[in-house]
């Protein structure tokens, strides 16, 4: 298929999507208590999605049954609300998307249930920064392989893993496009610093690491969706839509 490159009304349209997404997502995390149910917090992305004449754009997706991703703990991505309680010193992941005029936007949060752990508020934090610096590399005339190195860095460098076998994406009309983005150079793509494609003004790209406390490795459940690490460690997972410009990155999924 190959990337597709915006124009300048496009955008503006990924803007409204954009901003629209990570306010539904704001009001979402911000309602994260102890003793609330998961899908709970799908009921509300739903009904304030609506608000903005938006619609969620993960339900129905490949046949996903809900408006959220919730990943608790080890849980790094894809894990589906249900009636699961959260729990005081529980960190919670939630991704979220919409589409809005025909754009999509997508982005992921780590918040923490009550009080949490030191280490797990380290790990939330690395995380969120590893999504920074890469968003921070994405610059025209750099290359795609920059954005992987940089993340890897960053995290490993705090001492963490970082998911090899999900990646980022290009996103537009689609919630996936080319290229997979992947947060690491060691992903099945190897995709090492100042390889892979120029970075362009247009480019409309989805970040999103995954870190874990400790390995990489990951194992799927039986319901085929939801994403954990191996060893039972815990995992933080941040995402931000972002376009390529001809200075600094602009960052669509801010509210
Ligand atoms: N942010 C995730 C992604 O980019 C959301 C997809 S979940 C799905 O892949 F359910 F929609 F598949
Ligand atoms: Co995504």
């Amino acid at each position: 298929m190959g990337i597709i490159i915006k124009s300048d009304e496009e955008i503006a349209l990924m803007r409204k999507a954009g901003k629209i997404t990570a306010k539904v997502l704001n009001v979402v995390t911000a309602s994260v208590r102890a003793g609330m149910r998961t899908e709970e917090l799908d009921a509300i992305a739903e009904k304030e999605t609506k608000r903005y004449g938006a619609k969620p754009s993960f339900k129905g997706y490949r046949g996903y049954p809900a408006n959220l991703c919730v990943s608790v703990n080890d849980e790094i991505v894809h894990g589906i609300p249900d009636k699961r309680i959260l729990k005081e010193g529980d960190i919670v992941s939630i991704d979220f998307g919409v589409i809005y005029k025909g754009f999509q936007g997508d982005c992921a949060r780590t918040v923490g249930v009550g009080v949490i752990s030191s280490e797990a508020r380290r790990l939330m934090e690395t995380t969120a920064g590893a999504l920074k610096a890469g968003i921070a590399a994405a610059r025209a005339g750099a290359r795609l392989g920059d954005i992987s190195a940089t993340i890897e860095e960053y995290a490993e460098s705090c001492g963490y893993s970082v998911v090899r076998e999900y990646t980022g994406h290009g996103i537009g009309r689609q919630m996936h496009e080319d290229p997979q983005v992947p947060n690491s150079t060691k992903s099945v793509l190897g995709l090492m610093k100042g390889t892979g494609p120029v970075l362009r003004k247009g480019m409309t790209l989805a970040l999103e690491p995954m870190v874990n406390i400790g390995g990489w490795e990951t194992k799927l459940d039986d319901n085929m969706w939801t994403v954990r690490t191996r060893d039972g460690s815990l995992s933080a997972h941040f995402e931000d839509t972002i376009a390529i410009t001809d200075g600094e990155p602009e960052v669509l999924t801010s509210a």
